[in-house]
């Protein structure tokens, strides 16, 4: 009987990006730059909570669906069966692209995304404020009632929205379901009918144009050695599985969730890449062991300007964290990582990395599954010599003070993975390359 060879050699043409701390470790700008060397660049995950900012020739972009290779020519862009798609926001995107000259006819997404409905969103902030203290500081989205409905088997899908015999029945019983919900837990007014489904025809037709089967472009794109960029949203330590949950969001910004959000298999996939602040910093509710709630942790959030690009909150800052860092490694299995940021940090005296915890009166290097317990954490810090030269701009490794290239490679050490690529400013080109990755 002829059979089939299990393993046989393959290309593996995969490239998967992932968040390795909170989120907003500068995904975006990383993708633009590495965006170059491939064909696609596809997006798995999240939703508009996501923001992604984007600084080069063109200007500036805070993308929160559009992945960030669309400036590309070369570059199909692809929303994968694993985000959740709010209609609008990507109508905004493609219009502020198209403003700037870019071809969006190269952007496609999956029948298979959810749709982020009205009631999603409504549903999300009361939600929010019945949790009173102990709200999660959701961006307010829709994100987590759209995949809570998703789950539920109860949601509306793309290809819903191109189809109004299957939509109206669909749409019929969320709405009885989800009005039931308002009326009678929330005192609030329910959605009409006739109104969802004129936005819903809406939506039908900003997302129709973009409607493409996405999974098989890109099994085959895949299996014909075109190289392929996978790019998170959020971060690890924000993963509905692994993250610190309840306060985390609710899809898989870790490796996994790249793959069942696009639809494809592991053996493709050649690289598996972090990207990490050269500090930490997270924004909502939840445990944050290297939080500086003092004049250290205000100076970086000044200098770095960290406001969140999809809520503007201000984000919670802290040194390094090196022992949740080294978690992210292992939940991903990374094979490298990218430290941006590297310049916020110009000036200050000593920097600090969090090598241990201290939990209990015991030194662990373990980061535990409870927020409760990690929360209990006090960290252990190392001291380093900070430097006075501006690495602003930087992009050659060998021009880095000494003591910037002694704080990479200490990180690079407690990883356990090489740093690939640093970023020494929010634009494309300020960027060292220590070693690519993509053929
Ligand atoms: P993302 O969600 O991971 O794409 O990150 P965000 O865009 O939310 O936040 C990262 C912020 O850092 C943005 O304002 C970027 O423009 C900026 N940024 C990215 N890399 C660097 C860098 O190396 N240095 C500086 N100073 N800013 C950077
Ligand atoms: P990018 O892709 C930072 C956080 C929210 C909140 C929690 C749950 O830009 O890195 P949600 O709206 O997802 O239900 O909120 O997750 N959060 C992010 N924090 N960067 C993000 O995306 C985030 N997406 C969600 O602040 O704490
Ligand atoms: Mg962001």
């Amino acid at each position: 009987m002829p059979r089939f060879v299990l393993v046989k050699e393959r290309v593996m043409p995969g490239h998967i990006i992932v968040g390795g701390q909170w989120g907003d470790e500068g995904k975006g700008k990383v993708i633009d730059y590495l965006a170059e060397h491939v064909s696609f660049v596809a997006r798995y995950a999240g939703g508009s909570n996501a923001g992604h900012t984007v600084i080069n020739d063109y200007g500036e972009f805070k993308f929160h669906l559009i992945p960030s290779g669309i400036f590309w020519p070369q570059v199909t862009c692809i929303i994968g069966n694993g985000v959740v798609v709010d209609a609008e926001t990507l109508q905004a995107e493609a219009n502020e692209l198209r403003s700037k000259g870019v071809d969006v006819t190269r952007l496609q997404v999956s029948e298979r995304a959810h749709v982020i409905m009205p009631y999603h969103t409504a549903l999300d902030r009361l939600e929010e404020k019945a949790r009173g203290g102990d709200a999660i500081g959701t961006t307010g989205r829709g994100v987590g009632p759209a995949y809570a409905d998703k789950t539920a088997r109860s949601g509306i899908r793309v290809g819903d929205l191109l189809d109004p015999d299957r939509l109206l029945p669909r749409l019929k019983e969320a709405l009885r379901n989800k009005n039931a919900i308002f009326t009678k837990v929330y005192d609030a007014p329910p959605f009409e009918l006739e109104e969802v489904l004129g936005q819903c025809r809406q939506w039908a037709e900003i997302l129709r144009p973009f409607v493409a089967p996405v999974e098989e472009t890109l099994r085959q794109a895949l299996r014909d050695g075109k190289n392929v960029l996978v790019e998170g949203a959020q971060g690890s330590l924000l993963d509905v599985d692994h993250g610190t949950y309840p306060y985390v969001t609710s899809s898989n910004p870790t490796v996994g969730g790249a793959l069942v959000g696009l639809g494809i298999g592991p053996r493709s996939i050649k690289s598996v890449t972090g990207v990490y602040k050269a500090y930490t910093t997270r924004v909502g509710a939840g445990p944050l062991p290297t939080e500086l709630d003092n004049e250290v942790g205000e100076a970086i959030r000044e200098r770095a300007w960290e406001y969140g690009a999809t809520t503007g909150r201000a984000r919670r800052c802290g040194w390094y964290d090196a022992v949740a860092a080294r978690y992210s490694v292992n939940v991903n299995e990374l094979t490298g990582a990218i430290l941006t940021r590297l310049d916020v940090l110009d000036g200050f005296h000593p920097v600090k990395i969090c090598t241990h915890y201290l939990l209990d009166g015991q030194t662990t290097d373990q980061f535990p599954s409870s927020p409760f317990t990690l929360a209990r954490c006090e960290p252990v810090y190392e001291e380093l010599p900070g430097w006075d030269a501006p690495t602003a701009g930087l992009t050659r490794w060998e021009e880095l003070p000494w003591e910037a290239q002694r704080y990479v490679k200490r990180i690079e050490e407690l990883l356990g993975c090489s740093i690939n690529f640093i970023s020494t400013g929010p634009h494309r080109q300020e960027t060292i390359e220590i070693q690519s990755f993509i053929d």
